[in-house]
Parts: structure tokens; sequence; C-alpha cells
């Protein structure tokens, strides 16, 4: 880990703005429907409690535009820290009075939640004197939220310029586990790189494909790959425009490239249709390819067994709909069987894990979806490059 955390400085007694990303789904009265990403961060608040912290929480919730949002507020947040017995104080705004107040009347281990972030303006325009307000409530800056961490904003970058800043314990623990996979993997290291689209994924392919002792390649995306192949593939997903990158891909890759040998394909992509097991080089004009099928399920599952490292990132098929779901659910088995260290990053790959899986059978399930995919492709996160190096 290249940059301090809040275990590498003095906070004792401090006031600490940290910056969380509670971007959570609500449900249908308002109330959280996943906490994991609030859970993640109970270390942090630990380990401030402990050190006599006062605590004020930063964080955004959705794409409100820079306005006020009643629907998109935080409020369910505080509500479920109290759930999970961690007495909560709300502040109603983010840099205005109460939560001025409120911050300066804190106590030794009291925690405060601020209002969504994104409420103004200045968050994501980066705007420093919206910064230097935020960086006003505490004496030190604790970023936790690498699940935002590819975004340049006030409160995860700019405010670094106001106060001494460090990283939480959730963010150092997703610099860890997903900086061995790029930096010093326990090999042999492989990659397995699903989705929809080839366009989504150049980047991670082509920072991956040197580091990796294999490169498996599934999902939709797939199929562009074997189009360039000289492959028919029907009605399937393709992106011609990405057919050269995929074919100079392959030519790097050489042996080191896996892609489904079969698939499961319909003639409409509906979850009603009867779905057709085809090998890859005799897909029917006619049908989409949705899954990948049994061989390739097999040849997937044999290549992940027993290796030192597993990446993962982007589901197999169209999982969304259950009866082409069971390629995914099948590697996901096979990844958390391996005997590997196995790193799970991407929305949709944790979305599926979610429906399909079981998160604890994986060394690391990353929080962030779009951060970590930028991560995985090598590119600086401006919410860690902020922080200071140990
Ligand atoms: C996420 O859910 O990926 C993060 O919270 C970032 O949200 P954003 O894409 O709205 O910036």
């Amino acid at each position: 880990m290249p940059k301090k955390s809040i275990r590498d400085i003095d906070l004792k007694g401090k006031s600490v703005l940290v910056r969380v990303d509670y971007n959570v789904p609500l449900d249908a009265e308002g109330n959280v429907s996943d906490a994991t990403r609030i859970r993640e961060t109970i270390p942090t608040l630990d380990y401030l409690r402990a050190q006599g912290c006062r605590t004020i929480l930063v964080s955004h919730l959705g794409r409100p535009d820079g306005k006020p949002d009643p629907k998109q507020s935080l409020a369910p947040v505080a509500r479920e820290l109290q759930r999970l017995r961690f007495p909560v104080i709300f502040a109603t705004d983010t840099i205005g009075p109460d939560a001025q107040s409120k911050a300066a009347s804190l106590r030794a281990g009291d925690l405060l939640l601020l209002e969504n972030v994104r409420f103004y303006p200045g968050e994501e325009a980066n705007d420093p004197s919206f910064a230097a307000e935020l960086a006003k409530l505490g004496e030190v800056f604790v970023n936790d939220a690498f699940g935002t961490a590819h975004r340049a904003h006030a409160s995860t970058a700019g405010v670094a310029a106001f106060l001494p800043a460090v990283a939480g314990l959730l963010m150092e623990k997703e610099i860890d586990a997903l900086g061995r996979v790029l930096d010093n993997p326990k090999r042999p290291l492989v990659a397995v790189i699903g989705g929809a689209k080839v366009s989504s994924k150049i980047g991670v392919l082509e920072n991956l494909l040197p580091r990796v002792d294999r490169l498996i390649i599934g999902g939709g995306m797939a199929c562009t790959f074997l189009k360039a192949k000289g492959l028919e593939i029907g009605k399937s997903l393709l992106e011609a425009d990405c057919l050269s990158v995929a074919t100079d891909l392959m030519a790097k890759a050489g042996p080191k490239l896996l892609l489904p040998i079969d698939g499961l394909c319909v003639y409409q992509v509906d979850p009603a249709s009867q779905p057709m097991v085809q090998d890859s080089d005799h897909i029917g004009a006619d049908v989409a390819m949705v899954d990948i099928g049994p061989r390739s399920i097999d040849l997937f599952g044999e290549a992940v067994r027993g290796v030192g490292t597993v990446v993962w990132n982007g589901p197999m098929g169209i999982f969304e709909m259950e009866p082409f779901a069971h390629g995914t659910a099948a590697i996901a088995d096979a990844i958390a069987a391996s005997g590997a260290t196995t790193v799970v990053g991407g929305g949709d790959t944790i979305a599926a894990i979610e429906k399909l899986s079981d998160a604890s059978r994986f060394t690391h399930v990353s929080t962030g979806g779009g951060a970590s995919l930028e991560f995985l492709e090598g590119r600086v996160l401006p919410g860690v490059a902020a922080l200071q190096d140990r």
C-alpha cells in the first residue's frame, strides 16, 4: 500500500472528515436494500471511535445533479447506521449551518452523517471554495470511498488540498487486494473477463494481458472475438468497430486466451425462449448466444482450478434472465472453489454474485464498480492520488 492510512498518523481526539461511498440502493419504501457498502466501512468507524475521534461522514447518493432532491437524501442511510448499532447524528445540509453547528458540538466518539454532498454543484465541479468549506468541518481527511475514488470531486480529491489526507481501512483493503493482482499476484494468475461489450473492457484487457498467465473471455463480448476469428455468430451481439482491436488482442494473447467453445443460443432474447446448445464454430444464422455452454463451463472451470490468483470481472451471459444465468453461476462456483486467491470487481459481477452466489466465498469482492474497473485498467484514481504517500 503506497499511501498512508489512518493507522499511520496520530488521530487521537481529532475531528475527522471521512468520505465514504454510501451510494447504496433504496427499496420502494426508501429503505436501504443492500447495506454492503455501509457494513464495509465499520472497521474504519470502529477504529476512529476507539481513537476518541469526532467523525464526520460525507457521501453522495445517486446523481442529484447539484440540487437537493429529497428522494436522494442520505436520511435512510442514517437509519441503517442506527440499525447496525452506530448511534449517528444526521445533518440536513452538508456545509451549511446545520452541518457546522452539529460538527462543532460533537464529543469524542460521536458520529455525524452529512446530507448528500451532490446536492451542491461545487462537489462534482471539484470547486476549491466548496472543498475548503468541507475541509473546515474536520482537522484530518480520511478517504474510505474506494467506490468513488475514480471521480475527481471536491469530497474525494479537492478537499485533500486543505487537510492532511489518508486512506481509511476499506480503501486500504481495496488497494491492497486489487493492487496485488496487478503487481504481485500469486501465480498462475488467471483473468476471467465477461460482460456485454468489448468496448467497455478494452482498457482492462490491454492492462491485464501482459500480466496474466491465462485470459478467459466470456459473456456477450466473446462473440465479437469469435467473429474476429472468422466464425459466424448469427444474431449474437457484435461490436463491429471492435473487430480490429479483438484481432489485435488475440494475436498478442496467443495460447493464453480461452474463448467459449460452445454457447446457449436462442431465436429470441427472451426468458421464455427455448435455449439450444451450439458449438462456437457452428452457431446458426438466426440465433443469438446468450450464455456460455456446458463444454465452455468445463473448460473455464478446469482453467481456474488450483491456480494462484483469479481476478473476475463481468458475467458470462445474460444472468439477469434466469434461464441464461447458469454459465455465470457455474463460473462463480468454479472460481470460489478454485483454491486460488479470488478477487472480484465490477458492478455487474457484484450483482451477479449477490444473485447467484455468496460473496463470503471469495477472497475479496470490491465495493467499487467503475472504480475497480479503472483500477484494473491501471489508471490513476484521483481519490487515491490525493492521499499522502507513505
Ligand atoms: C458507484 O456506485 O459506482 C459510485 O458510488 C460512483 O457513483 P457515480 O457513478 O454516480 O459517480
